[in-house]
């Protein structure tokens, strides 16, 4: 697959009220505080352990990991060009382990050595929080092709999510909503910088094509509600 680089480019995932709702939530599932040790896997830009970093001034900086170095990786942080399963290897401790909307990334095989490692990282009491777009009914707003492959994307999540159940057995589960209201020239601007994993591999003709058909599909304003279904595992 190609490499994902805009991801959190300047859009509604990196704005501050995402990230405030964000924190805020992850807030109902883990007591932080400065003590605390956490790593962020496939952190992207590190947006929101940067703004964990500046409301707990942890003793100990959060580190995030991801295969792209992109440019505006946030400064507050220790952010590492790597690997996930060669980085887990390293085993250090961790308190809180976040995977935000990557395992997707992952082969059936090295999700489990993903999750195998991961559980090797926390300490007593840690958790992993995983975090992936809900599968069923899900409202992000597509082309038809760009439809198409998010479908099938999804459908695979769901396979993921069994190999997750099975692997780490006590989970919980719950949901993060969070409310877009976006223009539509901002959105086709996403779609162009191919923000999603769905829209990787096309090619520039079905982009474009993709793009006249949410101009005529959508009003100047798209809103809609971004969910992700939030798998909680402690230790
Ligand atoms: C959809 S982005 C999510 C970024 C961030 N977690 C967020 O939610 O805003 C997925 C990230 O995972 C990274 N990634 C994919 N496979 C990876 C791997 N094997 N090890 C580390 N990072 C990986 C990608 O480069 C990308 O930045």
């Amino acid at each position: 697959m190609k490499k994902l680089k805009n991801w959190d480019n300047k859009t509604w995932l990196s704005s501050k009220s995402y990230i405030s709702q964000f924190n805020k939530f992850l807030k109902t599932k883990i007591n932080l505080n400065k003590n605390s040790k956490i790593l962020d896997i496939g952190c992207g830009r590190a947006n929101i352990i940067s703004i964990l970093q500046k409301k707990f001034k942890f003793r100990n900086k959060p580190i995030g990991i991801d295969i792209v170095a992109n440019k505006n990786v946030k400064k507050n942080i220790v952010f590492t060009k790597i690997e996930a399963l060669k980085y887990l290897k390293k085993q250090k401790k961790y308190d809180l382990i976040l995977i935000k909307q990557t395992i997707h990334f992952f082969s059936r095989a090295k999700l489990n050595q993903l999750l195998n490692l991961a559980k090797k990282s926390l300490n007593p009491k840690g958790k992993i929080l995983i975090f992936s777009l809900k599968t069923k009914n899900n409202k992000i707003p597509c082309f038809k092709k760009m439809r198409k492959n998010l479908e099938k994307s999804l459908k695979r999540d769901e396979d993921l999510f069994k190999i997750i159940k099975k692997n780490l057995k006590e989970v919980s589960y719950t949901n993060f909503n969070f409310k877009v209201n976006i223009s539509k020239q901002k959105y086709i601007r996403m779609i162009r910088e191919r923000y999603i994993s769905c829209l990787l591999n096309m090619s520039n003709k079905e982009i474009n094509y993709g793009i006249s058909e949410i101009k005529s599909k959508y009003k100047n304003q798209i809103k809609f509600t971004d969910t992700l279904k939030c798998i909680s595992y402690r230790k």
